[in-house]
């Protein structure tokens, strides 16, 4: 068990100095502050570490991951995390990221008890409670939970886009774009789901703030 434990610090060691080797300036740089263009809210999952699957660097995508990376109106950490990414950062894009076999979204697909996190779950419930049709339309449960899977993202990126923070930014003319994408855990793939939104009006109008 220290084992385990002690590789991380091992490994941090060997990170530090791969990159002193390439640039010696490399975190005195890093540590000067951060542009990021990219806001990433994805799934705590393991499997999906937001840079390793997109390539990006220290520096280059803020992130917040919750279970079955979801967009909750009165969560304080994600609408923080939201709005100091829009307001103080000004990055151009958040993206939406689920991903295929998701527990949360599977677990929420059912009737189990699971304790606390069945508070977290209702939200996916919800979810599935306004696509019901559409997924129990699909017999094969592999693909049924896949759709429920895109289902929730897409109403991710809806309710992004519904949030004050992201509205204020396209009322002051702030490049910001809102995306929706789900990874595949089998083949590494990123799908883009064009649930891309970059102005108020391509939102149903009951959402949408007077200018
Ligand atoms: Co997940």
């Amino acid at each position: 068990m220290e084992k385990s434990y002690n590789r991380l610090l091992e490994n941090n060691k060997n990170w530090v100095s791969e990159h002193l080797k390439l640039d010696p300036h490399y975190f005195e740089k890093l540590s000067k502050g951060q542009t990021p263009e990219y806001l990433w809210i994805g799934c705590s999952d393991s499997r999906v570490p937001a840079n390793e699957v997109t390539g990006t660097k220290p520096g280059e995508m803020f992130v917040h991951r919750n279970i079955a990376n979801m967009v909750v109106h009165s969560d304080m950490n994600m609408l923080s995390v939201l709005s100091y990414a829009v307001e103080v950062l000004k990055v151009k894009h958040i993206i939406v990221c689920g991903h295929y076999g998701c527990g949360g979204v599977l677990a929420a697909m059912g009737n189990k008890q699971y304790g606390l996190i069945d508070n977290w779950l209702r939200n996916i419930k919800d979810v599935y409670k306004n696509h019901r049709h559409e997924i129990e339309s699909i017999e094969d449960i592999t693909l049924r939970a896949n759709r429920f899977v895109e289902l929730n993202v897409i109403e991710q990126v809806y309710d992004l886009g519904k949030t004050s923070i992201v509205q204020n930014a396209w009322k002051n003319h702030q490049p910001l774009h809102i995306h929706g994408w789900v990874y595949d855990l089998s083949d590494g793939i990123i799908r883009d789901l064009d649930v891309s939104f970059k102005s108020a009006d391509e939102l149903p109008s009951v959402y949408k703030f007077e200018e």
